[in-house]
């Protein structure tokens, strides 16, 4: 996100199983299932969390498997805008419907309650450690060389994690350090208010930091956010390690097909943040999103949605997990925490993912400027 205080608010996918689907019993209607029969327990090993999640649904959780040959689920759940005091029950639940991807930040304020969702969840049995992929990412008061470690630290210490599965640079620009002791999350402005203050770290340094992380276990992966094909360009003459993933604003409003062709050519791995496009940013009372006719309406993808059976926001997620893109869509609510889960087992036309993606305007709403803050990362 760009800052949660201004806010109130081929397929080269390798199915693999999560540990839920993994004790899925063989009685149940077996059309979706990944697990061969001989490896399925019965109904009386599962918990009465996976009982519950068989009820429900019954979905595969297909995995990307990163250049680094970590695997990371295709479909998370993201935490921006997640409120503190409902965040540690919206990832146990997460959890029980099946995510096993949740996308963190310093700059969400939540990491803590986050961490608290995880680790009754796994006191529960409903989910072990290795088999949750937590993304956390460095916010840019701390991209100097020095603060790097010590802010990593913090943020597992937060999440009650020993490592982060992948951790990002959440937007290429450096800002002046802010001691988290006079304030945390940050934020944008160095004085909390209206003064932006740059730092002299370069991105090199930062992400040398970052492959020193890597390094020491602290980040299984390390990935970069919100880079330009020219950052990439420059990343890819002094990087050790290659990015695993690149996070992007990517929905039909803004397709940046050449970003996403730069990064499939050096195999990195995509990830869709603000899927739904405007919707997210309406309720950060966006002008533009405001100005800007909702996805969920229209008539191509209400089409489409309708020629499938499937609705809007499962559509527009099948439009990114059906090219290779992974996705981290955030609700709030129960059910359609849910429905973005189920956004890989069905397959949309050619024509139809050529329908949406004409649909581009190459209209980006999560640029500081958009808010009203005069940082001109995105000029
Ligand atoms: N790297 C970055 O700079 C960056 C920037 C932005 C976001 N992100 C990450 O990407 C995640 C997702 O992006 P986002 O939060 O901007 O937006 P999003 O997931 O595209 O949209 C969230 C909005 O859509 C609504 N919604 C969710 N599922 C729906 C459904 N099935 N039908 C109708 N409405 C639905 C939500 O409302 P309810 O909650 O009421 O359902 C909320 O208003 C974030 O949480 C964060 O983890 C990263």
């Amino acid at each position: 996100m760009i800052a949660g205080r201004y806010c109130r608010a081929s397929i080269n996918t390798l199915r693999v199983c999560s540990s839920a689907i993994a004790f899925r019993p063989t009685f149940l209607p077996s059309t979706r299932t990944c697990i061969s029969r001989a490896t399925a327990p019965t109904l009386q090993q599962t918990t009465f969390a996976n009982r519950n999640f068989f009820a429900t649904m019954a979905i595969e959780t297909p995995y990307v498997t990163l250049n680094d040959g970590n695997k990371m689920p295709q479909v998370g759940f993201g935490l921006w805008k997640v409120d503190n005091a409902t965040c540690a029950d919206t990832v146990y639940n997460a959890i029980k419907a099946g995510y096993r991807l949740f996308d963190g930040a310093c700059d969400y304020g939540n990491e803590v309650e986050c961490g608290q969702g995880v680790a009754k969840a796994i006191k529960d049995g409903l989910v072990k450690r290795e088999e949750l992929f937590i993304v956390s990412k460095l916010w840019q008061t701390f991209h100097d060389y020095d603060q790097v470690e010590p802010i990593t630290r913090k943020q597992l210490a937060d999440w009650g994690v020993e490592y982060f599965d992948l951790y990002l640079i959440h937007f290429p620009v450096a800002l002046k350090y802010v001691d988290p002791k006079v304030r945390y999350p940050p934020g944008w402005f160095n004085d909390g208010k209206s003064t932006i203050e740059q730092s002299n770290a370069s991105l090199e340094s930062t992400w040398k930091a970052f492959e020193e992380l890597k390094n020491k276990g602290l980040a299984k992966s390390i990935g970069v956010s919100n880079y330009s094909g020219a950052l990439l360009l420059d990343l890819f003459t002094y990087a050790k390690v290659k990015p695993a993933t690149l996070q992007i604003e990517h929905h039909p409003y803004y397709v940046q097909p050449y970003l996403i062709k730069l990064a499939e050519q050096h195999d990195i791995k995509v990830t869709a943040y603000s899927s739904f496009g405007p919707q997210s940013f309406i309720e950060c009372d966006m002008k533009i999103a405001a100005d800007t006719p909702l996805l969920f309406d229209h008539p191509v993808i209400k089409k489409i949605s309708e020629a499938h059976d499937k609705t809007p926001a499962q559509v527009l997620l099948r439009w990114s997990t059906q090219r290779g893109i992974s996705v981290i869509p955030k609700s709030n609510s129960a059910n359609r925490l849910q429905q973005n889960l189920d956004v890989t087992g069905f397959n949309l036309k050619d024509n139809e993912i050529q329908e949406i993606s004409d649909l581009d305007k190459n209209l980006k709403f999560n640029a500081p400027t958009n808010y009203g803050i005069p940082c001109y990362v995105f000029a």
